[in-house]
């Protein structure tokens, strides 16, 4: 075989068996001497780098950049400037809260980073496919980011450290809102829009500047997934989102966005009656209309993804002529951040891997050295300045202008201006139709419910009535089910699907469905709302659940505002009808079979006032405690709630 190409070991030596060890005779042991062996099991091992602390899972393309309306006016930035102006970039999307092996379709934001190899260098927008964040103070981001990431202890996400941190944190209002609605789950990278986020700067040649937000309109349609949609996916197709964009651009699909931008004179952000560097609020499209700039379109798969996609470092403080950061306090605490975390990733000479380095110039300065250095160093030339030997030298033109600052140094309280924490998400809250509403409040009550403790609960809570009084009331019907249809099968979907949604453990669905209806039917005073039971997906707990359905019934929740359990098998369905009163159960004995939707109180006898919510159930239900902790106990069914929707 002359033409072909010989494996080499680390060194360029010949490979002559890449099939066998090298051993002490035909049956010996493994020599050390075998250096092909020992230096292959050695780069294996190195094989992974730190995953990133948050967005670790993500997918990458290239593509470019290219102007369709001039905004010179505005900025000098060449990347901007100029009808037809193509620059090559890079785009990372990602999701925030999952580890690298995490599946994709999950409610959670998306990262939207955008790195543009200018002529003046590269600019990275590192946004996300959300106009507005969950807080607007830096130091606020590792703790949030810790009650998102798995718990010390469990070891997985927990609905308590999530909704503690929030109703600790009413600012998160907003972007709660925005992330439980429809948009909460894209249903993949390109049908989504992405976002600067926060405000920057740009300076145009005159020295004018002007504030800034960016907007990506995705030019394939909005698509999202629901949570039902998305449980599903997430276990049948946990790289769902990667294999979409890879399969797109491979079938010349280039998916593409286009930017728009709303600008504010500086002049008027000190008079807007929104504080115009808060991270959880939007300018209205009404105060500044988008202004269209360009197209960016992704039309190159990276032929190796640790090489470009993980080993890519998008740092916001990386600006070019023309555009700067604004006095946002998140995006200046970012400016810090990743800058930092590349080099603890990927060391400091992370800025000559391939992907991050300049294409459209190239990077000349004094920095020299460190681990991995592997370009030519700067070979002879002097690694000082200034210097007499013709090296490179500042130019003393500013990328932008200054940011004006007034008062003493210290901690401050934020600067509400006129809007507070909850406007802008009552607003979102008003302008979505009624079944975006109840879909919306549906995901919110899923994860309220699986909230222990009520003080956290009721925190949650009070901050969405804050934003709407209807709004806060429907997700807390759920925990404190006064007054209204809490319990329709709007209300069950979420335990349905959530999460930890699925189908398993109902051994005999059918037949407990058959029940449940039945019951329900034979309730009188039942009003229209649909009927519910929530059976466990777990394979015990479901067995249990039969076991109890078989005895007489486990336990429904129907009604309006009431609740129906039960306790311990029931001898015939008129005890059933007995046991109901209003709002407030009474159940006797100690065990039970069924679930309720939401955290609902009821009282058992001989024992204390209990919450009953997802996480409360396992404790009360003895069998169904332990190893498995009553939040993935009572997951409902999905099959079986769409079962238990009665016929018209
Ligand atoms: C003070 C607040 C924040 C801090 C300290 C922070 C910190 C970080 C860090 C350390 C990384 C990992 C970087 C790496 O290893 O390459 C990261 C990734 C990322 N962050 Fe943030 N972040 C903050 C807020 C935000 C906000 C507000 C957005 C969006 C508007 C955002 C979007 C992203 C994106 C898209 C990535 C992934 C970049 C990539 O694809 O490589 N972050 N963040």
């Amino acid at each position: 075989m002359p033409d072909r190409r010989i494996l080499t070991t680390e060194s360029g030596a010949p490979v002559a068996d890449n099939q066998h060890s090298q051993t002490a005779g035909p049956g010996g042991p493994v020599l050390l001497q075998d250096q092909h062996l020992v230096e292959k099991l050695a780069r294996f091992n190195r094989e992974r780098i730190p995953e990133r602390v948050v967005h670790a899972r993500g997918s990458g393309a290239y593509g470019y950049f290219e102007v369709a309306r001039d905004v010179s006016a505005y900025t000098r930035a060449k990347v901007f400037n100029g009808v037809g102006t193509r620059t090559e970039t890079f785009v990372r999307f990602s999701t925030v809260a999952g580890g690298r092996g995490a599946p994709e379709a999950v409610r959670d934001p998306r990262g939207f980073a955008v790195k543009f190899y200018t002529v003046d260098g590269n600019y990275d927008l590192v946004g996300n496919n959300t106009p507005i964040f969950f807080i607007r103070d830096p130091l606020k981001f590792p703790d949030f980011i810790h009650s998102q990431k798995p718990d010390p202890f469990t070891n997985r996400q927990e609905p308590e450290n999530v909704w503690d941190f929030f109703s600790h944190s009413p600012e998160a209002t907003h972007m709660f809102t925005w992330l439980f609605g429809d948009r909460g789950i894209p249903a993949n990278y390109r049908q989504m829009d992405g976002f600067g986020s926060h405000t920057f700067s740009w300076t145009n040649a005159r020295g004018e500047q002007f504030y800034v937000k960016y907007h990506f309109k995705t030019d394939q349609g909005i698509a999202t997934l629901t949570t039902q949609e998305a449980a599903v996916l997430a276990g049948a197709n946990p790289e769902s989102h990667n294999s979409d964009l890879l399969e797109a651009i491979e079938r010349r699909e280039y998916p593409s966005w286009t930017l728009k931008v709303q600008v504010m004179p500086v002049a008027e952000a000190v008079g807007y009656r929104i504080n115009p560097f808060d991270l959880t609020k939007v300018w209205p499209y009404a105060d500044y209309p988008l202004i269209e700039v360009g197209k960016l379109v992704l039309d190159k798969n990276p032929d190796n993804y640790f090489a470009d996609v993980e080993q890519s470092a998008f740092d916001p403080g990386n600006f070019v002529p023309g555009i700067g950061p604004s006095p946002d306090k998140m995006l200046q605490g970012r400016l810090f951040a990743y800058g930092d975390a590349h080099r603890y990733r990927l060391g400091i000479n992370h800025t000559r891997i391939p992907v991050n380095a300049p294409h459209a110039t190239k990077a000349d300065n004094y920095g020299r050295d460190g681990a991995m250095r592997f370009d030519s160093n700067g070979g002879r030339s002097k690694n000082y300045e200034p210097n007499s030997f013709d090296g490179p030298a500042e130019t003393n033109e500013p990328h932008y202008g200054g940011l004006d600052t007034t008062g003493v140094s210290g901690t401050y309280e934020w600067d509400r201006r006129e809007t507070d924490d909850f406007a802008q998400a009552g607003a979102l809250y008003s302008l979505i139709d009624d079944a975006a509403k109840r879909r919306l409040v549906d995901n919110i009550a899923d994860g309220v419910a699986q909230v222990e403790h009520s003080a956290i609960v009721d925190r949650s809570v009070s901050c969405f009535r804050s934003a709407d009084p209807d709004y806060g009331d429907a997700p807390g019907a759920k925990a404190r089910p006064e007054g209204r249809c809490g319990l329709t099968s709007a209300d069950a979907a979420p335990f349905a699907a959530g999460e930890l949604g699925g189908a398993r453990g109902v051994d005999d669905q059918d037949r407990t469905r058959r029940l449940v209806r039945d019951a329900v039917r034979n309730t009188p005073e039942n009003p229209p709302c649909a009927p519910h039971a929530f059976v466990a997906h777990d394979d015990q707990v479901g067995a249990d659940l039969c076991r109890h359905a078989d005895d007489g019934f486990g336990g429904i929740a129907c009604g309006s505002v009431d609740l129906r359990l039960h306790a311990g098998p029931l001898r015939d369905r008129d005890e059933l009808r007995e046991q109901r009163v209003s709002r407030r159960e009474v159940v006797r004995g100690e065990e039970f079979g069924g679930q309720v939707g939401g955290a609902n109180r009821l009282r058992f006898v001989g024992g204390d006032d209990v919450q009953v919510g997802a996480a409360r159930l396992g404790k009360v239900h003895g069998r169904l405690d332990g190893a498995q902790r009553g939040r993935r106990a009572v997951c409902a069914n999905q099959k079986l709630l769409e079962h238990l929707t009665p016929p018209p």
